[in-house]
């Protein structure tokens, strides 16, 4: 099984992928991640990114295309995946498309759309707090840890990204708006586009996406039209 997060920068793609990985029994591919563990690990890949990514900019379609797919064929992803961050632009997508056809044999199932206003994200961002450890992403004050500055999972000490910061946060969002929205339409007319209100508790976001995911492992219910 193949479904796709979209949403803004902080609408609560890594927060629902977490839960759904586990309840639906997929892999939770994020783009964000696997860059930030480049990054991390001082990779060609990672200081190619690191800089896009300091600006709050996509990195070139050609490297992200690449990562992901390469990911895909790994033994992780062999029961499908849940795609988090990617695509973002038109050529991913279409990418992607021909992948799953050409190497799997398959195609994408849904794509949740998650939506939240605009001030909202720029909220979630400035007090978001993440685990370094599993990547688990919290929130200050909407989603806390149950003791401060520490994973529920890990007991890590958090860390804030530096792409948070208001300015680049900003930017963010502006590249979603001109390069990620498109997505909306492109997968609305090919059916398979589900709004989810991601205003609501994370728990009741949970459960909205379940009840047009399934919540049995590898079962999808009929399909809806946003
Ligand atoms: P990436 O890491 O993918 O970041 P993003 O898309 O900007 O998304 P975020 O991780 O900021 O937000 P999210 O939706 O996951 O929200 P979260 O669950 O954390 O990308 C980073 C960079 O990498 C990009 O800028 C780009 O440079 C590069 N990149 C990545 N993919 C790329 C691609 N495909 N092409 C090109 N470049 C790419 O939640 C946010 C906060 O809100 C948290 O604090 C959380 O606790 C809180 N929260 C979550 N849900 C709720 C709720 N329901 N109510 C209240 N608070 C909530």
């Amino acid at each position: 099984m193949y479904l796709i997060l979209l949403g803004a920068p902080g609408a609560g793609k890594g927060t629902q992928a977490k839960l759904l990985s586990e309840e639906l029994g997929i892999a939770h591919v994020s783009s964000g991640d696997l860059f930030r563990e480049n990054i991390k690990n001082g990779t060609s890949l990672g200081l190619e990114a690191k800089g896009y990514m300091d600006r709050g900019e996509l990195v070139p379609d050609a490297t992200v295309i690449g990562m992901i797919i390469a990911h895909l064929e790994t033994e992780a992803c062999a029961k499908g995946a849940l795609l988090d961050g990617f695509p973002r632009t038109i050529p991913q997508a279409d990418a992607l498309d021909t992948a799953l056809h050409s190497s799997f044999s398959d195609s994408i199932q849904k794509v949740i759309y998650i939506k939240v206003e605009t001030e909202e994200l720029l909220n979630r961002l400035s007090g978001r707090w993440i685990c370094p450890v599993c990547s688990t992403p919290y929130h200050e004050v909407k989603n806390p840890p149950k003791v401060d500055h520490l994973c529920d999972n890990e007991g890590a000490a958090l860390y804030q990204r530096e792409d948070d910061k208001r300015s680049t946060a900003e930017n963010r969002l502006q590249v979603y708006f001109n390069q990620t929205m498109p997505l909306i339409e492109y997968y609305l007319k090919r059916g398979l586009l589900i709004e989810i209100n991601g205003q609501q508790k994370v728990e009741k976001v949970n459960q909205d996406i379940l009840a047009v995911t399934g919540s049995n492992r590898g079962e999808l219910s009929e399909p809806l039209v946003a």
